[in-house]
Formats: C-alpha cells, structure tokens, sequence
C-alpha cells in the first residue's frame, strides 16, 4: 500500500503491470528505452526514430524509417468537420482541453475497432495516431492566436513539419533555425515514454476495458494537464515569472515551499520514482544553456531558475526529502526560448509522450491484459441497520 510492487500472480489486479518498454531506477537515476540509455538517444538519435524504438522495440533501419515518415503522411489529413468542432471553444480555452476533446473526437471519424491480434490493424493505428495527433495539437495553438489552422507538410520531416505547422503564416515565409529544431527534437526524446507515470497508467487502464486508441489518449492528455504532473511544466515558468516579478529573491519561495501552512509547492522538483537526481533534468539544463545562448537569448528567469535550484539544493527540507529538479523545471525556459507560448508546455509534453502512450497501449493490448481493476482498503463504517427519516 505504500507504493511497493510486488508482481506477485495477484499484481494482474493491483493496477501494476510488466512492461518491456523502458526501464527506470530511481535511486541511480538510470532511463533506458527497450535497453538504450537517455543519454545516448539523446546524443544520438532523433525523435522518430526513438518514437519507433519505443513503438516497435527495436532501432528501425533505414528502409524502415522511411517507411514510417512515409505512412504516417499518408495518415495525415484530419477530417474537416474536426474544424466545427475546435470551434465551438472559446479562444481562452486552454490547449490541453482542447485536444483531450479533439483526441476523443478522432475516434468518430476514425471508428474502425482496432483488432490487437492482427499486425497490419496496429501499424495503421500507429501511424494514424502519430499524425493526427500532432496535426490536432498544433491547431490547439492557432485556434487560440485566432490564426488559420494548418495542415502537416509532407515534404518535410515529422518534428519539421510539427514547427511549421505551428509557426508559418501565409504572409511571410518561415525559415527554422536547426538550433531550434534539433532542442525540440531533443526534447520529445527527452519525454517520450516514462514507465508508469500518472498519464501512461491512465492510458493503459482506459485502454484495458478495450476503449479505443484515441479514447485512451485523449484520457492520457487530460491525467498529464494536472500541475503534478506535465502541467508543471507552465506551473514552473509562472513560478519563476512570479519570482522575478517579486524582486527576485527565491530564499523568499524556497522559504514558502517548506512551510506546512502553505499549499505552495516548488514546481519542478521532486518526483515520485527519482530520489537523487532525474536524467532527464540534468540533459535539459544542459540544453537550456547551449540552446540561449546559441540563438542569443539573455532570459533573466534561466538564472533565476539556477539560483533557485542551487539554494534548494543546500537546504536540508529538499535533501532531506530527496527533492531535486525533474524533467519540468528547464524545460519550460527552453521552450520559451523557442517561442513556444507557455501554455502550449504541456500540450508540447504531450507530444512528446505520445509514443510511450501508444507503445504501452499495444503492449497491453497484444498482451492481452485483463481490465485494470485496482483494490482497496476498506476503512469506512461497518454494517449498521438503516435508520428512518423519523429516527435521524
Ligand atoms: C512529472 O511519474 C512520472 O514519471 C512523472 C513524470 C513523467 O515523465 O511522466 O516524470 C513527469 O510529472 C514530473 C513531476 C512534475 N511535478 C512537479 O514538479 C510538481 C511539484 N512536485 C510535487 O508536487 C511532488 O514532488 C510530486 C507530485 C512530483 C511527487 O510527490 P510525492 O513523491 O508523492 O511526494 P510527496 O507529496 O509524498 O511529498 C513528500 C514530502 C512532503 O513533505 P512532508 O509531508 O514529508 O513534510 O516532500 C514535500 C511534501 O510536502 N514535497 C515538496 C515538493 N514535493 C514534495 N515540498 C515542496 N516542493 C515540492 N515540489
């Protein structure tokens, strides 16, 4: 009950699960994906390429890379009525319900039940999945800056097109900067699957009951918007913002953050499985500096956020707790750096995740695993006799 699993025959019902996709230890700090370290992805790969490791369990070749870039293109167009449907939002609305709700609705266009024993049925959800979503998702973003919606360029890479999906206006044209391209790059890979975490369970529980691919995703991107979890990733850069407003004096906030009487939370430190440090934070502070100061940026919030992580670092509330930055706590400086909108963050974490949701959906899936039905500890009223209205 405290979070310990033990994959005993009765963990089919406890909520844990066996996996094969990737492997975490908390206590060293270790991220592998199918047995390929973080780092080395990282430094290495790109993010279709580690999208299909994670998918598929095995780094693709050439032929079948291509393969891939070319069938998630052919994948690519999004219904039009989607379009009467983004617009029954308010431009407010935040992108993350958006496209949970656009998620779900893919399925009314794409109703095709997928058949998880057959390999042709899964290969087609995938790459429907990968290319949809990411054309969905940029549309989050135009609808809310009131600009013209886009559609994926298939003359272009996936992470090439997501920019300029985003970004082009038909007035201008658009040049991307590698720099800018290779950190988003970077950073999909960064957040692209991550064991069992709040979003990922979501999917695999919905999914369990046979829900559909994107039903299941849709619930993943609504469990990933809360502030504990990818929400954290705007929550951190409205800290540092407020910080920085406030005068800059984050003893003041590291101060807050330990007192019991008050809800604040340092966003972007601590985790449920990390207690030393998370990979992923130390490769994205790394980014962060290369990244401003490749492309010039002077962002006073980058050294408030090292100020921050420095005097938390030596105060004996967040060692004693094995609190240390996570994979938000930069990443947020970065995407800003790349004119990505803060609250685009999260939705910018969804994508990124979006393989490690649909590796972990087809593995329960193909492993036939029962529906998720976790139990619990009864600790309410024992059996009484019921009481008439006249008695109460
Ligand atoms: C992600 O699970 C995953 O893998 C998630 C993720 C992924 O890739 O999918 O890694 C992505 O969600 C990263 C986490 C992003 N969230 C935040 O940065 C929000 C701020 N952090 C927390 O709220 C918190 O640290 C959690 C939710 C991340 C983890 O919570 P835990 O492990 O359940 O910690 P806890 O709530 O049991 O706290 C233990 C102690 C408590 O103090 P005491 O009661 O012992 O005195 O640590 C304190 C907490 O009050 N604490 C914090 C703190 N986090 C925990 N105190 C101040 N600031 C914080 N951030």
């Amino acid at each position: 009950l405290t979070g310990a699993i033990t994959l005993d025959p009765g963990y089919k019902n406890s909520g844990s699960c066996q996996s094969a996709i990737t492997f975490l230890d908390g206590e060293q700090g270790i991220l592998r994906y199918r047995g390929y370290s973080i780092e080395q992805l990282a430094e290495h790969s790109n993010f279709l390429e580690v999208a299909y490791l994670i998918i598929f369990g095995e780094l693709p070749s050439n032929d079948q890379i291509v393969k891939f870039e070319n069938d998630i293109r052919k994948y690519s167009i999004v219904n039009e009525e989607m379009k009467g449907i983004i617009d029954g939002f308010p431009k407010t609305a935040h992108p993350m319900g958006v496209l949970s709700s656009l998620t779900s609705a893919l399925t009314a266009f794409n109703p095709k039940v997928v058949d998880a024993e057959c390999e042709k049925d899964m290969y087609e959800a995938v790459c429907k999945t990968m290319a949809k979503f990411l054309v969905i998702a940029t549309w989050t973003y135009r609808k809310a800056k009131g600009l013209p919606l886009n559609y994926y360029d298939n003359t272009q890479p996936y992470v090439d097109s997501f920019m300029r999906m985003m970004f082009t206006l038909p007035t201008e044209p658009y040049d991307l900067d590698p720099v800018v391209r290779n950190a988003i790059d970077k950073l999909f890979i960064l957040h692209a699957d991550h064991e069992q975490n709040c979003s990922t369970s979501t999917v695999r529980m919905v999914g369990s009951s046979h829900a559909g691919l994107f039903a299941s995703i849709s619930a993943g991107v609504s469990a990933l918007w809360g502030p504990l979890h990818g929400g954290a990733n705007q929550a951190v850069l409205e800290m540092l913002e407020e910080i920085q407003k406030d005068g800059g004096d984050v003893t003041k906030f590291i101060e807050k953050a330990k007192d019991k009487n008050d809800p604040f939370r340092l966003m972007g430190f601590g985790h449920r499985v990390y207690k030393n440090f998370d990979p992923r934070a130390r490769i994205i502070k790394k980014a962060a500096n290369e990244v401003l100061s490749k492309l010039g940026v002077d962002d006073p919030v980058l050294a408030i956020a090292k100020e921050l992580e420095a005097k938390a670092l030596e105060d004996k509330y967040f060692v004693d707790r094995h609190l240390y930055p996570n994979v938000d706590f930069y990443s947020g400086i970065i995407y800003r750096a790349l004119g990505i909108p803060t609250e685009m963050f999260t939705v910018m974490f969804a994508i990124g995740r979006l393989p490690g949701w649909i590796a972990q959906w087809k593995e329960m899936r193909i492993n036939k695993e029962p529906i998720g039905r976790p139990r619990q500890l009864y600790v309410g009223a024992p059996l009484r006799e019921f009481v008439p209205m006249e008695k109460r």
